[in-house]
């Protein structure tokens, strides 16, 4: 007789990333110009600089040796204080003012894990997170693997709208179901998948929300600020976590893929005190310590300048790219007055697109064929959406402009556009 294999009851859960299936299509379509990959731009990443760094490292018998050794779980030292040094200059506040977070500084590789151990740390089965909607839709894997139930939260101009987040925790309560809110979290700047910002104003009255719904137990915020550093226009605001300074309720979660290279997979959280041992047993569970080697280079990469000055290249890079990409759509899409429309982000890497109601951008839909046939790929916003409180629209995409060139942008929309030239009334 043929044995079976009996998953645990998280893994049944799990279905394969959503977006793996894009990527492959993507991968086996030279020709395709993919709008749809989060990938970071490939000709900017500081192979030189890290190169160089390395090999100071390796050279040198006893930091090599150090660095080829095991670390510890919380992160390397060094590192969580130029961490907490990065912290001061991206608050605008003087060096010294945050010596008090080190203790709560965990290292992890990438922020992904931090989401997946905050997740563990705090999520059973039937407990419930708030969510953007539309969100980054791979924590909505994390929390459908632990059982929890994703509530989405609608958003304007502004990100979140703290006025329909206390109308679902109102009715939650209404319902009885208050306790089972753990957390709610939020892509606060340039966000994935929406491009938009969690608006400044917003900002401390969200800490004061999560606090005063906190009744029996405490509801925390997830502050994914993944993009936090690549921004076009000004100073960025302050964080929702520095609206935290007792450091009870927030949970800040920060990766340097974005603004320095994903492939050395290094990400941060700043933890209320409660979470610190928790998520730091866990993350002995799960690798014992992130790699060192990368956590040295990393270290020696924001001490001596070279993140800083690499930040500032990638800034005036992606601004080019999102100008282009803004020209491409106005040019392409102005037409049709009002009835497609996307946002204009001050940062990041994502515009979100809006077709007219009824206009199908999703897997099944026509549009993601015609784009197949016409070689252009993105990712359908349905994606991006919790089921509750449903139902999930459909006329959303995600354009991301950080892996092609400008020319690939402006042709790639062009070939958007051909593909949905049928499903479109110009307004004459
Ligand atoms: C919003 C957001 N959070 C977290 C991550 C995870 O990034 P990493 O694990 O590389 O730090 C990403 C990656 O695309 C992201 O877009």
């Amino acid at each position: 007789m043929k044995s079976t294999t009996r998953l645990s009851s998280a893994a049944s859960r799990t279905e394969p990333p959503v977006i793996s299936e894009f990527m492959q299509t993507a991968l086996a379509n030279p020709g395709l110009i993919s709008l749809a990959a989060g990938f970071v731009d490939q000709q900017s990443l500081p192979h030189e600089a890290t190169a160089r760094i390395a090999s100071e490292i390796l050279a040198d018998p006893i930091e090599g040796r150090r660095a080829l050794q095991y670390g510890t779980t919380i992160g390397d030292v060094g590192l969580r204080r130029q961490i907490v040094g990065l912290l001061e200059r991206n608050e605008r506040v003087e060096s010294g003012t945050f010596e008090a977070i080190l203790p709560r500084v965990v290292v992890t590789t990438g922020s992904a894990q931090l989401l997946y151990l905050v997740a563990e740390a705090l999520l059973d089965p039937g407990d419930i997170v708030l969510v953007e909607a539309p969100t980054y839709f791979v924590f909505l894997g994390v929390i459908e693997t632990r059982g929890a139930r994703a509530i989405g939260i609608e958003i304007d101009e502004g990100g979140m709208k703290l006025d329909a987040l206390e109308a679902t925790l109102a009715d939650l309560e209404a319902k009885g179901e208050l306790d089972r809110v753990k957390l709610i979290y939020t892509v606060t700047e340039h966000s994935n998948p929406s491009g938009i910002s969690l608006a400044e104003d917003r900002r401390g009255p969200l800490v004061d929300l999560a606090r005063r719904w906190s009744r029996n137990q405490r509801i925390f915020i997830l502050e994914d600020a993944a993009y936090r550093g690549l921004n076009f226009e000004g100073d960025e605001p302050t964080s929702v976590w520095r609206h935290d300074p007792e450091g009870e309720t927030v949970i800040y979660a920060r990766t340097f893929s974005k603004t320095y290279s994903p492939g050395m997979k290094l990400g941060f959280g700043v933890l209320p005190a409660d979470l610190v041992t928790p998520v730091v047993s866990l993350k002995g569970n799960h690798d014992f310590g992130t790699t060192n080697l990368t956590q040295q280079i990393l270290a020696r990469v924001l001490a001596d300048g070279t993140y800083d000055r690499h930040l500032q290249n990638l800034i005036g890079m992606y601004r080019r790219k999102r100008d282009t990409i803004l020209e491409a759509l106005e040019d392409q899409f102005g037409a049709f007055d009002g009835s497609v429309r996307w946002t204009k982000p001050k940062g990041g890497m994502f515009v979100w697109f809006a077709a007219p109601e009824g206009v199908d951008l999703g897997v099944k839909g026509p549009v993601v064929s015609r784009c197949l046939e016409e070689g252009v790929l993105y990712i359908p916003g349905s994606f991006a959406f919790p089921d509750e409180p449903g139902p999930v629209p459909a006329n959303f995409a995600r354009i991301c402009f950080g892996v092609p060139s400008e020319a690939e942008l402006v042709e790639g929309v062009r070939r958007l556009a051909a593909a949905l030239a049928e499903c479109l009334d110009p307004v004459a």
